[in-house]
């Protein structure tokens, strides 16, 4: 039947009612013109009042066919003030734990779909390898195999019951595909990646998310070997749709129709952007007006089949009815509302957040015994600051106008915040800001980017403060333990936003150097978007804990955790370099280098992926493996040497001995969590099929070669830290 029903509105629809259709713009415009004279059949960027103008205005419209509602809520409903904001995925990634992924994208769809909002921009599947790339945050981090496990589980979550489910979003898998591999982390600069390059490791988490039923796949904005994104007939038709059977929706990215005509210039005019853009098999066509018109010449001039148009329309009709928007337009619900930041949804939120925290170093210092009083000295331009535990997305860097203060100040409980309500009350907790991380200056280059959208301020680093340096030198000399809480901004994060270094901004190395001086025990707490290269000063601190952006609830996990109430157990989902120059540090490099070291530095990066302490020392051995039918298996047997509880992230990698194309020199095929309780020592079995075994060969077939493997396991993607067995595949 809905076929029939989409046929039926088909056939009665217009060449202008069809493309407009294809329209997702941006209501943050004039609505009336959006929706009446283009006839959009999608708006994002919605604030309520809009929402329901728009909702008004298509009840106006002939066919009065229901909008779809987008919006990109990717840790939480970003535009809602008081919804529950969770930690960035790159922080939900060091849980390396898809079940909890799952629900923390369950409660954001019923969070999201309950403000009338029907599609969400998330998950990003994109690899992180340059970390100057300012989305990096954005991200599961650089493993293909971890990003597929979680990005299939955020996918489950939104998705719920599926597309009748009024609790239910539809999942964005984006950006398709290779947007990530940039050069010198610029964004959406073009990317210098091969068809094979593409299969080896960019394509595989978008091929786990399509077989998970993602309904939706986002372009990203890069071009390739010559060819936008937007008019790659390959990737969009040949691999997605007809290899990998994907039979969703397809929308571009931020005007990328548009683009071809203005910034990438392969393109004269609208109508053969929006004939080359249908063609390759874009359907919902964003932010780009100009679409409306140049379709409807494309197919006036030729350019264009309306056949194609009817195509696109199709897939954009059959999802609405398969929605059941036709009978219900899942407009914003009052009553619904109530669970929005819902004391279950900011208990899960405190939960992720504490299962993200990564210890890297601990000299003994952790957890802080709470036996005896304490004075502890909070410090740091990011210890008491709502917008950096946010991160981006978060209604908090000006993206909409709706919430010009961004999500309450309550909800959000900053480090500062965390130590207050987790230390014993006759403690001392002090605080001192320390130094100032940016000052914002107007943008060389003007106040408009060439499409007229605003050009932000440009974040610069601070100069040093000798005197708020002083106020914290005096506050940590006194105290018995400094927390210095450092990292970087919302500007300097997010689209637009790559950053040319990855140090430490503004006035934070000098007061890392000056607490450090003070020889109190310094606990370095990193609040970021994305990996810092470290002063000498924090590598050699008592203990650093990498917090990412941990959300609303991440303050209070800091302390949590540092205090002892807690065990550590997020593990690295990227790797650090020590000094920017070294990128690429990503663990599954191609073998083949020479050496190890620069002339002037090693080639080793400062933290690796998977890496990450805990409180009690665990010893990995007897690793057993053998293969059994179709499938690897091996045991494991892990001791804890410790006085406390471990949480452990067994992590399985497989090198391929001879490969007929050089090839990574491991790579993860499966991981197990399990918890060693202290001084007990468990046998854990570990499996994954054999043909994850693979690699792209020279002509861009996945196989498995047979011959001689070795699995390696352990606690991080270290060689020295891992156990190493052999097996063959025949
Ligand atoms: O969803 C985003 C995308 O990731 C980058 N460009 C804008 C889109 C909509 O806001």
């Amino acid at each position: 039947p809905v076929d029939e029903r989409v046929a039926d509105l088909l056939a009665r629809m217009t060449l202008p009612e069809k493309v407009g259709q294809m329209l997702q713009l941006d209501a943050r415009n004039d609505v009336k013109e959006i929706v009446s004279e283009q006839l959009a059949g999608s708006i994002l960027h919605t604030s309520p009042a809009k929402m329901l103008e728009a909702i008004d205005l298509v009840a106006k419209t002939r066919l009065q066919i229901p909008l779809l509602t987008a919006e990109d809520c990717i840790h939480g409903h970003s535009f809602w003030p008081g919804a529950t904001i969770f930690p960035t995925q790159l922080a939900m990634a060091a849980t390396w734990d898809p079940a909890l992924i799952e629900r923390v994208a369950r409660v954001t769809a019923v969070e999201v779909a309950a403000t009338g909002i029907h599609q969400t921009f998330s998950p990003v599947l994109c690899i992180a390898r340059d970390l100057r790339w300012g989305r990096t945050d954005e991200t599961f981090g650089e493993d293909p195999f971890l990003i597929g496990e979680l990005g299939a589980a955020m996918v489950r979550g939104y998705q719920g019951g599926g597309l009748s489910d009024p609790t239910a979003i539809l999942a964005t898998a984006k950006h398709f595909a290779g947007y990530s591999e940039t050069q010198g982390g610029r964004d959406a600069s073009e990317a210098d990646i091969s068809p094979r390059k593409l299969r080896s490791w960019f394509l595989p988490p978008f091929e786990r998310v399509a077989k998970e039923g993602c309904e939706v796949f986002m372009l990203g904005y890069q071009s390739m070997d010559g060819v936008p994104i937007t008019a790659n007939k390959w990737l969009l038709n040949d691999v997605l749709k007809k290899e990998w059977g994907f039979s969703g929706t397809l929308i571009t990215d931020w005007d990328n129709v548009g683009r071809m005509v203005w910034e990438q210039k392969v393109c004269a005019d609208y109508a053969e952007a929006a004939a080359l853009a249908v063609k390759a098999g874009n359907d919902l066509i964003m932010t780009t007006p100009g679409f409306f018109e140049g379709a409807q010449e494309a197919v006036e001039r030729g350019l264009l089949a309306e056949e194609d148009i009817d195509e696109a329309v199709r897939r954009i009709l059959r999802l609405k009815f398969q929605m059941g928007l036709f009978e219900d337009p899942r407009a914003p619900d009052a009553a619904r509302q109530e669970i929005i930041g819902s004391d279950a949804h900011q208990g899960l939120n405190l939960e992720v957040a504490r299962r993200s925290l990564v210890l890297l170093r601990n000299s003994g210092t952790l957890p802080i015994q709470k036996a005896t009083f304490k004075r502890i000295a909070i410090i740091g331009p990011n210890a008491d600051d709502v917008s950096a535990q946010l991160g981006d997305w978060a209604g908090n860097s000006g993206q909409v106008d709706w919430m010009p203060d961004g999500h309450p100040r309550e909800l959000t409980e900053t480090v500062l915040d965390g130590f207050r309500a987790v230390a014993p009350e006759r403690w001392d907790i002090t605080h001192a800001r320390g130094a100032d991380i940016e000052r914002l200056v107007p943008d060389p280059e003007g106040d408009t980017y060439p499409d007229g959208q605003p050009r932000p301020p440009i974040s610069q680093g601070a100069p040093v403060d000798d005197h708020l340096i002083d106020l914290a030198r005096a506050e940590a000399i006194r105290a018995d333990y400094a927390v210095v809480v450092v990292g970087d901004t919302v500007n300097l994060t997010g689209e637009h936003k790559s950053t040319a270094t990855l140090e430490l901004q503004g006035g934070q190395i000098a007061l890392l150097n000056a607490i450090a001086a003070t020889k109190t025990p310094m606990i370095v707490v990193l609040l970021n978007s994305k990996p810092c290269v470290l002063p000498e000063s924090a590598m050699n601190a008592a203990a650093i804990v990498q917090a990412f952006n941990p959300g609303m609830r991440g303050g209070r996990a800091i302390a949590e955790l540092i205090l002892g109430e807690i065990e550590p157990t997020g593990r690295m989902p990227l790797s650090v370099p020590r000094h920017v120059g070294q990128q690429p540090v990503y663990y599954n490099q191609i073998r083949g280098q020479h050496g190890t070291r620069y002339a002037d530095l090693t080639q080793d990066p400062l933290f690796v992926f998977g890496e990450g302490l805990s409180y009690s020392p665990v010893r990995y051995e007897d690793l057993l493996v053998w293969t059994e039918e179709d499938r690897v298996r091996a045991t494991v047997t892990l001791s804890n040497e410790g006085a406390r509880p471990s949480f452990e992230t067994i992590q399985v990698y497989v090198s391929d001995l001879v490969t007929s194309v050089t090839w990574a020199v491991r790579e993860l095929k499966a991981y197990k969590q399990v918890t060693v309780p202290a001084g007990e020592t468990v046998t854990v079995e570990l499996e994954f099929p054999a043909s994850a075994c693979s690699l792209v060969t020279a002509d861009g077939r996945r196989v498995v070669e047979p011959g001689d493997f070795e699995l390696q396991v352990g606690p991080s993607s270290r060689e020295r830290d891992l156990l190493k067995a052999a097996f063959r595949l025949s």
